[in-house]
């Protein structure tokens, strides 16, 4: 697409209609790709969001369906024009490049799309600078934090954010910057803290981002500065004090100024080829452990051989005899609804042939079996005790477990505050059931 984008062939004897037409098909088809790439991310977001009204969300997917259906019709119509030029410039026809720029643009537009609506751009626009433009009203103080921290954060980042294993620390090394290797926290490294309270506020808890209201972000930002030991635990954040609080390392950085000070590197033509008189390899990254292996790359390469080796050998046809499997049949409906409630679960847990373990353990033949004994994964204690003590992945287990993870087991590492509605959990246990092992 870029590169169509960027530039069009186009005959250059006649066909005017045709370069407009092109030019018109291709930005349009983009267009539509974008527009429908922005809607499918609101409709996932209100969907996170748990109070977000239905019916929005409905009109939305009609909108989006809309529009889907609009862009097929024109991606159609582009393929058809980029058959014409290719068939042209097959036949011998004289083909010139135009930019595409010069083409693009209308005087009115092409009568696309609309403006965006006020609360449309209000729940996009939630940034907030260093000097605190953008913060909502609100207020809160670090025991307050504490207690919305412990319930929503401390499972990845600790009680005390000082970091679970390998999640991000957000407390503590200040005075590491300089050593080999720094621990860059929200404290020693991090010079503004409009950027804890927006990442906070935009991406925070993972996996049930811009769940949080203003004043538990106000309270979470003030226990993370009371855990780095920059404010006493009484003290109020707010919209109001927010300035105040000035980082440690505010001052420890400084403007990109490479486009003078690394001038000397740049050259107008850059080397592609024999660039340097010999070439060694000094190191793999297979040993430098820069590309973790995928258990699930790991599973799928053997097969990968076998369909090759399979295509070469001439095939015999030998009798199998079928295996026995007892087949249950699911309700169709229940599965589409249960595939939809899963998406809640899509962050951490993945399924089906050739995936992985996520941040949440791969959940293939899931349901009735034993808890806490998928092959690789990293189980908090609390799971790998229950499933030693013979817990079993029932129905009724699951939907104990769904309904409230962290009242059902304490100390579970699964950070998800658990689904409402019995009707979704029986939808995405019937959707579990459909991927075995
Ligand atoms: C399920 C695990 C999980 C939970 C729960 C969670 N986080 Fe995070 N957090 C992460 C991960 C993973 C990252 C790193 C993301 C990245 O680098 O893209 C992160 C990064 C952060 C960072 C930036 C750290 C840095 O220095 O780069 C902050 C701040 C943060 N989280 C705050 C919170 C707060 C506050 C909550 C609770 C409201 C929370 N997190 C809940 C997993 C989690
Ligand atoms: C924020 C990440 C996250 C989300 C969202 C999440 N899970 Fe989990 N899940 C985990 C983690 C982490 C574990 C491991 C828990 C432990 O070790 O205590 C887990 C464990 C489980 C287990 C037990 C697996 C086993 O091997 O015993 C099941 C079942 C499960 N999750 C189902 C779900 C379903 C269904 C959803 C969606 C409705 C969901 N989870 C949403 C992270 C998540």
């Amino acid at each position: 697409m870029s590169k169509s984008l960027s530039t069009i062939f186009v005959p250059a004897l006649g066909g005017a209609a045709l370069v407009l037409g092109l030019a018109y098909g291709l930005s349009a088809r983009s267009y539509g790709d974008s527009k429908i790439a922005t809607l499918e991310g609101n409709l996932a977001q209100s969907e996170t969001r748990e109070n977000s009204a239905r019916g929005e969300a409905e009109a939305q997917a009609l909108r989006a369906a809309d529009l889907e259906a609009q862009a097929a019709k024109l991606q159609e119509r582009a393929a058809q024009l980029e058959q014409q030029v290719a068939d042209l410039s097959a036949a011998g026809t004289p083909v010139a490049v135009l930019p595409v720029a010069s083409l693009r643009s209308a005087p009115d537009g092409f009568g696309l799309g609309r403006s965006a609506l006020p609360e449309e751009i209000a729940a996009w626009d939630i940034d907030v600078s260093p000097d605190g433009t953008g913060l909502p009203v609100g207020s809160g103080d670090a025991l307050e934090g504490e207690e919305v921290f412990a319930e929503k954060c401390a499972a990845c980042h600790g009680d005390f954010a000082e970091g679970v294993d390998n999640w991000p620390k957000l407390a503590g090394g200040q005075g590491t910057l300089d050593h080999e290797d720094p621990l860059k926290t929200v404290g020693s490294y991090w010079p503004y803290l409009s950027t804890t309270w927006d990442y906070v506020n935009r991406s925070m808890p993972f996996g049930a981002a811009q769940t949080l209201e203003a004043d538990e972000v106000y309270a979470i930002v003030a226990y993370i500065l009371y855990s780095n030991d920059l404010v006493e635990d009484d003290f109020v954040l707010s919209n109001e004090t927010f300035a105040e609080v000035k980082l440690p390392n505010a001052g420890g950085f400084i403007i990109d100024d490479r486009l003078q000070s690394e001038a000397h590197f740049w050259k107008p033509t850059p080397c592609m080829t024999d660039c340097k008189e010999s070439v060694e390899i000094t190191m793999r990254a297979r040993v430098l452990d820069v590309t973790p292996q995928e258990e699930s790359a790991e599973a799928q390469a053997p097969a990968a051989e076998a369909v090759e080796e399979a295509a070469v050998v001439e095939p015999v046809v030998e009798p199998v005899a079928e295996p026995v499997v007892e087949v249950v049949a699911l309700d169709p409906e229940l599965l589409a609804k249960g595939a939809k409630v899963f998406k809640k679960c899509k962050a951490c847990h993945k399924l089906g042939e050739g995936a992985g373990n996520g941040t949440g353990p791969l959940l293939n033949g899931i349901v009735g079996a034993t808890a806490g004994q998928v092959d690789g994964f990293k189980y908090s204690k609390p799971m790998l005790t229950a499933g030693a003590e013979g817990l079993v992945w029932s129905e009724a287990e699951l939907t104990a477990f769904l309904t409230k993870p962290r009242a059902y087991m304490k100390g579970t590492r699964m950070s998800f505050a658990g689904l409402r509605k019995e009707a979704d959990i029986e939808a995405v246990i019937t959707y579990l059931r459909s991927f075995d092992n």
